[in-house]
């Protein structure tokens, strides 16, 4: 067990299920809805937590009430909120989704209009409490003195970024973490190219890192800090029915692995294992399914 801190979003996500995507300026009904608490950084402490590991929140609340959703379900998993920045204004980014039964496919509007978890507030928190560090790549300035932060004061504590969305300036953070964690979506906002030439053309970037790419049913493939490539495949569900999470899921099972110290080629296998068998379900709720 590690006990594991993590900085990133918490979101409300409200659920329609769909028979089929729907075409512009249609009018569809949808089949079922739910409404959950999401956000990657989250999402990943939850699995997380599922598997074992003491985790701890770092990330901004509003006091309103869909605040409420959110705090009810990281207390159900355990998951300590000391580190949280509560204000008294403002709304939690919220996140509207269409889930197409057909597929498991899931689009995502997304809105949000809340301050980020500042350098400031990491500040305060006692890095020795924590095996494992792990960051959404966003609010790239503070995010990469918190990193930095992190080496200088804990260089023997693993430094996950997760790096899915292309921000200004997030290759910031490439040489201060010990592992990065890319999705397919920042590959391809990057001109595409092929999983294994993305990651040789990262090395030079972080050559102090272990580097990991999620490509959906295709697995994921992974370059050691000593240059070994790896792949591992997907492994699909009976029916793919909620992909919603799955990279969050799948980064959860690459930190629990590497906590455990399996190896790299371990851990890509445990996570696309992992990911896979989320996609088969909805929610992130696996109860029971781990022992
Ligand atoms: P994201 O949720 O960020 O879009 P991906 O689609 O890359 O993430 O998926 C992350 C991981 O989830 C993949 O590496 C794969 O292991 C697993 N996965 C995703 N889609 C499927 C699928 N249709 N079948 C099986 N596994 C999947
Ligand atoms: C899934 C997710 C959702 C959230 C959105 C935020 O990966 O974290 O739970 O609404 O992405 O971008």
């Amino acid at each position: 067990m590690a006990r594991i801190l993590g900085v990133g979003i918490a979101t409300l996500d409200i659920i329609n299920s769909v028979a089929a995507y729907p075409p512009e300026d249609a009018e569809v009904r949808a089949l079922a809805q739910r409404v959950c608490r999401g956000g990657n950084c989250t999402n990943s402490l939850v699995v997380l937590s599922q598997l074992g590991h003491d985790c701890a929140w770092g990330g901004v609340l509003a006091d309103e009430p869909d605040a409420i959703r959110i705090t009810d379900d990281l207390n159900a998993f355990g998951i300590d909120l000391a580190a949280v920045r509560r204000l008294a204004h403002g709304k939690v980014p919220t996140s509207y989704i269409t889930l197409n039964q057909q597929n498991g496919s899931r689009t995502i509007v997304h809105y949000r209009d809340l301050p980020e978890y500042r350098y400031e507030d990491f500040q305060t928190v006692d890095l020795a409490g924590f095996d494992w560090l792990h960051f959404e790549g966003r609010n790239i300035a503070d995010t990469a003195r918190m990193l930095e932060l992190a080496r200088i004061t804990r260089p023997q504590t693993p430094r996950s970024a997760e790096i899915e969305k292309p921000r200004p300036g997030i290759e910031q953070l490439f040489p201060l973490a010990t592992l990065l964690l890319f999705s397919r979506a920042y590959v391809q906002a990057q001109a595409g190219g092929e999983p294994a030439q993305f990651l040789h053309d990262m090395r030079q970037r972080a050559p102090q890192a272990d580097l990991i790419l999620a490509w959906g049913e295709a697995g994921a493939w992974a370059l050691s800090r000593s240059g070994q490539l790896i792949h591992s495949p997907a492994f699909p569900p009976p029916r793919v029915v909620d992909t919603l999470g799955a990279g969050d899921t799948f980064n959860a099972g690459i930190i629990d692995a590497l906590a455990r110290r399996l190896t790299l080629a371990e851990a890509l296998e445990a996570a696309c294992r992992l990911a896979g068998r989320k996609c088969g379900q909805a929610g992130l709720n696996f109860v029971g399914q781990y022992a």
